[in-house]
């Protein structure tokens, strides 16, 4: 560097290392703005979901056989603004004794039986949210639900599965709802345990249930 001192070097070198830095922070500053405008576009994408969700109707579909799920089934009605609600229920009444209920369920399950249902859903298109609320019985969906889940058309619809289980959870009844209706977009399910120590046939969760209150508010379908 011909004419130029120690000082006018030192002063270039800082002049090209702060454009070094001024790069830097471009580059920083750039990163961040992406990363809002990821993060603005998640949050309208959620929007839009939670808003094509309230869009049409919900339905609140339950089997029950002591009393958990058509309570939780109720709550989760009240909770979204009024769904409506249907019971699923078999024609021939289930023995109200547990040891006798289990042995038929066993057997229908074997069976692989589809018992008859003695009411319907009058107009399933109109609901684009559908609630399913059932209790794990032998390791999944009583045979009445698959009677349900094979008698409508499901597809563009959101299902939520909630069940009630004495300890195993969902068991295999995802798979099998996805394999009844294989069309049917299913969303996160909740399970809520009524195990109790000291007996095995009587209602006992109380409502409102904090983990279903919870589990809507995740959802982004309660009131
Ligand atoms: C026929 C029958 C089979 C059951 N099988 C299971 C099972 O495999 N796993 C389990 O965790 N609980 C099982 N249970 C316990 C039920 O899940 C529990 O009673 C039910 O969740 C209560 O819901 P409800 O009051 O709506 O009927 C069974 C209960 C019955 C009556």
């Amino acid at each position: 560097m011909r004419g130029c001192s120690k000082n006018c070097r030192s002063a270039r070198f800082g002049t090209a290392s702060r454009m070094k830095e001024n790069h830097r922070l471009r580059g920083v500053m750039k990163k961040l703005l992406l990363l809002i405008a990821i993060v603005f576009c998640m949050e309208a994408t959620m929007e839009l979901h939670a808003q094509s969700q309230s869009g049409g109707k919900t339905l609140v579909a339950y089997f029950s056989w002591s009393g958990n799920a058509r309570a939780l089934a109720g709550q989760i009605a009240r909770e979204t603004g009024g769904g409506d609600m249907f019971e699923i229920k078999t024609v021939r009444a289930y023995p109200e004794v547990y040891h006798e209920c289990t042995a038929v369920a066993r057997q229908e399950q074997n069976d692989n039986a589809r018992p008859a249902l003695s009411g319907d859903v009058s107009n399933m298109a109109q609901y684009n949210t559908v609630f399913l609320c059932y209790p794990n019985w032998w390791g999944t969906l009583p045979m009445g639900v698959f009677t349900f889940l094979e008698a409508y058309d499901f597809s563009g619809k959101t299902m939520y599965p909630l069940v009630t289980h004495g300890g195993s959870r969902f068991g295999r009844s995802l798979d099998d709802i996805k394999k009844l209706c294989p069309q049917v977009v299913l969303g996160d399910g909740l399970s809520v345990s009524v195990f109790d120590a000291n007996s095995d046939d009587s209602a006992r969760v109380t409502t409102p249930d904090r983990d279903v209150t919870s589990w809507l508010r995740r959802l982004r379908v309660a009131n």
